[in-house]
């Protein structure tokens, strides 16, 4: 009855959640040290702004008068979010739609035909492989190196182009070793990309989180074929319930009225973005920097709390985090799946092991975006776990 896809996505959990199950049946509270969903941790976006911003769009969305490419209003926004960060994109160049996540099937669909390759990170994020399942493209992982502060490894990323490879993903800021990708690290891969003629999807969810005060490089502005780069308002502005995000389409002129003559037709097969959040995006970009501002400086504060607690512990050694929201800490001679099955156990606290995201062995991921009160609290706790095994 079911298709082979269907068959084959997994339906079974791994020990570590059936652990985390069983202890919530024992009445068991469990500290989420892995989810990086800030508005369960005391960030969101002020309500009464939004409840303005909503209602007035509310108002203005009464008619439906769809547009596959998203209302023009939003997507005005979208480009002058680039021309403020020196990105050269118009709103044709724009394209709306409900979520990153579904921003990639648009990108897988648009360029790789079943069996074809797309380049992705390893680690990664572990979305991607749901995505190219549901696509029918092959993922073929390059890989990021952790002594160099988890940089891409380019002679690598290159060694692994084939004739069915199709485009590279660059992650920026990466989920979840937190690595940015420089200026020359894009210009490379750049170079790279028009020597084999793919083009770069580039995931910049986390753009506006900049752990250290610099800014986030943008491949938008590289010299590749073309470029799509894929961002939306939840992590952006702490709104992922709300559904929008976009591509920006860029690079040679030929390319980007392919590529947005075949996205148009793919969204306006499901023409799937709420008409109330596109009325809304033009007021929440407008009015919403102030809160924007507060809470990167609040990441970044509850970043330093943690980066500063975890820094204590001889059984660890943390690479830290550019930008994002996650960090790897890797352990030192600590067998990585018993140690967070140790740290559930013992203290309540869910974290990953590496070989979730295909990190190297040794390895536990974490998110720091909970309070700073709630990790100073957690966080010794953990650590006391780690020097007791
Ligand atoms: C790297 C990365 N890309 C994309 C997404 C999904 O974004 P969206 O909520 O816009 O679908 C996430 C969500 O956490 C993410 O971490």
């Amino acid at each position: 009855m079911f298709s082979g896809v269907a068959s084959r996505l997994p339906g079974t959990t791994n020990p570590l959640y059936r652990l985390r199950a069983q202890l919530e049946k024992q009445g068991e509270r469990i500290v989420d040290l892995i989810s990086g969903n800030v508005t369960e941790h005391g960030i969101s976006f002020p309500q009464p702004l939004l409840e303005e911003i909503l209602l007035a769009a509310s108002r203005r969305s009464q008619v439906y008068r769809p547009d596959p490419f998203g209302q023009q209003g939003a997507r005005k926004a979208v480009a002058a979010y680039y021309e403020a960060h020196g990105v050269p994109i118009t709103s044709e160049q724009v394209l709306l739609t409900p979520g990153t996540s579904i921003s990639y099937w648009y990108c897988f669909k648009l360029l790789a035909n079943e069996g074809e390759e797309i380049l992705c990170p390893r680690p990664s994020y572990p979305l991607f492989d749901y995505i190219a399942a549901l696509s029918g493209v092959r993922m073929v992982q390059y890989l990021l190196r952790e002594p160099r502060s988890w940089a891409i490894d380019l002679e690598d990323l290159e060694a692994r182009i084939s004739t069915k490879t199709r485009a590279v993903i660059l992650l920026s800021p990466h989920n979840p070793t937190g690595h940015v990708a420089s200026e020359d690290e894009i210009e490379k891969l750049a170079e790279i990309a028009s020597r084999h003629r793919l083009a770069i999807l580039s995931d910049e969810v986390f753009s506006e989180f900049h752990l250290k005060n610099g800014t986030v490089p943008r491949a938008g502005r590289c010299a590749a074929p073309l470029v799509l780069t894929l961002n939306g308002i939840s992590k952006m502005f702490a709104l992922p319930g709300h559904k929008l995000g976009w591509m920006a389409v860029s690079g040679e002129k030929g390319n980007i009225a392919q590529a947005l003559t075949a996205l148009e037709l793919i969204s306006d097969t499901f023409l799937p973005v709420s008409e109330l959040i596109q009325a809304a995006a033009p007021a929440l970009f407008q009015d919403g920097g102030e809160f924007l501002r507060h809470y990167v400086a609040e990441i970044r504060k509850r970043y330093e709390t943690a980066r500063d607690l975890l820094r204590g512990c001889s059984r660890i050694r943390i690479s830290e985090p550019e930008g994002g929201f996650y960090m790897t800490l890797q352990l030192e001679d600590l067998e990585e799946e018993r140690a967070a099955e140790e740290i559930l156990k013992r203290e309540k606290i869910l974290l990953h092991p590496g070989h979730y995201y295909d990190i190297p062995p040794h390895h536990l991921v974490l998110s720091f975006v909970q309070k700073s009160e709630a990790l100073r609290e957690t966080l010794p706790r953990l650590l006391a776990v780690l020097d007791n095994l």
